[in-house]
């Protein structure tokens, strides 16, 4: 294992470091705890990972920015390449929803948000991203947003999520980042890293 000799920027909130201390305590190594730590990282970072955060995770993990890079960039559930919107659509289009009219619901999602998949709003509101099967296909054509899954979808149901999406000021990626994050925690741990943040507040 290499490690930069360079110290980043950090940036990881009281919350965030006492929540990775325990977190390393649930694996044999520090190279096991990258997921979980990039999802901190998705978190704390307001929803994406720039270089400055694979930087941190790598810093505080003792492993090298390339290694932790080429881990997030494996999976798609961590957004390296730009920062989504505040609420990232998943569009499922794998075989049985595209049976069941995905297509048509790409359609509808690119016309009335005036993006493509892959794109964000100007208003940095909404990102449509195309997913693989989401392990629901009973509920096709199937999107997900968040921890939550919408499905079967049509025009009706997609006008009344997107109204509900925008008067909703959380951003449901980083509450899904959130949300991970709790997960892999015990009960203890997050009362420890909920005191670590009362501490600062103080
Ligand atoms: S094909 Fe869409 S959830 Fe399985």
């Amino acid at each position: 294992m290499s490690q930069s000799s360079d110290t980043p920027t950090l940036r990881f909130s009281p919350k965030a470091v006492a929540e990775l201390e325990s977190l390393k305590t649930h694996y044999p190594n520090l190279k096991a705890c990258i997921l979980p730590a990039l999802w901190i990282a998705q978190r704390e970072y307001g929803g994406h990972l720039p270089p400055e955060a694979i930087a941190e995770v790598a810093f505080r993990l003792k492993r090298s920015p390339a290694e932790v890079q080429g881990v997030a960039t494996f999976y798609s559930m961590y957004n390296t390449e730009h920062k989504p919107g505040r609420h990232m659509i998943e569009v499922c289009t794998c075989l049985t929803c595209h049976v069941c009219g995905a297509s048509n619901i790409v359609a509808y999602l690119e016309k009335k948000l005036g993006i493509k998949m892959g794109e964000t709003t100007p208003d940095g509101m909404f990102t449509l991203h195309g997913v693989e099967c989401l392990n629901a296909c009973d509920r096709a054509p199937l999107i997900q947003v968040g921890d939550e899954y919408h499905g079967p979808m049509d025009e009706a149901k997609i006008d009344a999520l997107l109204e509900r999406l925008r008067n909703e000021p959380e951003s449901k990626v980083v509450a899904l980042a959130d949300a991970i994050v709790q997960v892999h925690l015990k009960e203890e741990e997050r009362e420890k890293a909920r005191q670590a943040a009362a501490s600062v507040q103080s």
